[in-house]
């Protein structure tokens, strides 16, 4: 019975960093690269990794995610979202290992009013989404071997999420306009990365006990237990920093319409992914992203 060796790319990333919490705590042997590491698109490096090391998986935790700046760097976006994972997706087929990749919500184009499953009609609307839509079809056709989880509204102690641009504007301002006409599922990184490395695991188990994993490759989809708008996201998390003496006071939030906050890319108004798929095939539970918020407003 060989060990499993994971390699998590993208591993400065906040999902990278919560891979790279999880699998010390849970003693998992591992390897982490950061784009300064070694780039995904980096095939001779990479490989060299793969074989001195003896890696039995590889989780894609890199990407290019600046949503409205991918408008003006579609290469770049491009470069990071689809070529890398094609190069890692080849890789790992020639060595015969398990590509774990992470996708987006913003594969869709959100006109849907009940969750989204997996094999729902894509059609993003942005630069972004479609370098992830065309990084998931790279992914699927070079690696037989591959899990492509969509998740959404990613949030964590790390990097830059919503949940810290919520308490950074409530330091500074005693009003807020936060948008109420958008919904999706808030998602903590670190039950990301648990659903990957359990999802890691029970494959090694499967091809360790010959059993092989036939049909449970493919594409899910992970996200918060309940939906909620962006307003609904932000109040909630005011309230738990205020519990916890985060914030003096609650701020004035204003429900506001899409329109009174225009960006660049037209995000998603629907993007509630539906997880019964994983539950039932990995026995993964969705985050409780009430239950992560109190955990973590106080970082
Ligand atoms: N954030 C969200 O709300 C959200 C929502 C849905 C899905 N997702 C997906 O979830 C995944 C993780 O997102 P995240 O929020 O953790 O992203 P993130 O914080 O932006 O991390 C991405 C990481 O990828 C690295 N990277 C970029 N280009 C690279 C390259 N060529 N080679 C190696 N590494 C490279 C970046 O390095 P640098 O730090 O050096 O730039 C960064 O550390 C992504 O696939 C994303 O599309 C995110």
């Amino acid at each position: 019975m060989s060990e499993m060796h994971l390699l998590v790319t993208g591993a400065n990333g906040q999902l990278g960093q919560c891979l790279a919490d999880q699998l010390r705590d849970q003693g998992i042997t591992h390897t982490l690269l950061s784009r300064q590491d070694a780039d995904i698109n980096d095939t001779v490096v990479l490989e060299k990794i793969i074989a001195d090391k003896g890696i039995t998986a590889i989780i894609n935790a890199a990407a290019y995610t600046a949503v409205d700046k991918a408008e003006s760097e579609p290469e770049l976006a491009k470069r990071i979202n689809e070529d890398g994972p094609a190069a890692l997706a080849k890789l790992c087929s020639r060595f015969d290992i398990p590509l774990l990749h992470v996708s987006t919500d913003y594969v869709f184009d959100g006109n849907q009013q009940t969750p989204y499953v997996e094999t729902d009609q894509t059609g993003p609307t942005g630069v972004y989404g479609k370098t992830k839509l065309d990084g998931e079809l790279a992914v699927q056709r070079h690696c037989p071997k591959h899990i492509i989880l969509r998740t959404a509204w990613v949030f964590s102690e790390y990097g830059n999420n919503f949940m810290k641009t919520m308490l950074r504007l409530a330091k500074e301002r005693d009003t807020l306009g936060v948008v109420a006409d958008q919904f999706g599922c808030p998602t903590y990184a670190g039950d990301i990365a648990k659903a990957l490395i359990s999802i890691a695991q029970q494959l090694h188990d499967a091809e360790q006990n010959k059993s092989g994993a036939p049909g449970r490759y493919g594409v899910y989809h992970y996200a918060g237990n309940e939906a909620v708008s962006w307003y609904g996201f932000a109040t909630a998390i005011f309230e738990e920093a205020h519990k916890q003496g985060v914030l003096k006071s609650v701020p004035t939030v204003n429900a506001i319409s899409t329109e009174a906050y225009p960006t660049p890319v037209k995000r998603p108004v629907y993007s509630v992914l539906s997880t019964a798929k994983i539950e039932n095939v990995y026995n993964v539970t969705p985050s409780d992203w009430r239950v992560a918020c109190k955990m973590q407003v106080a970082y």
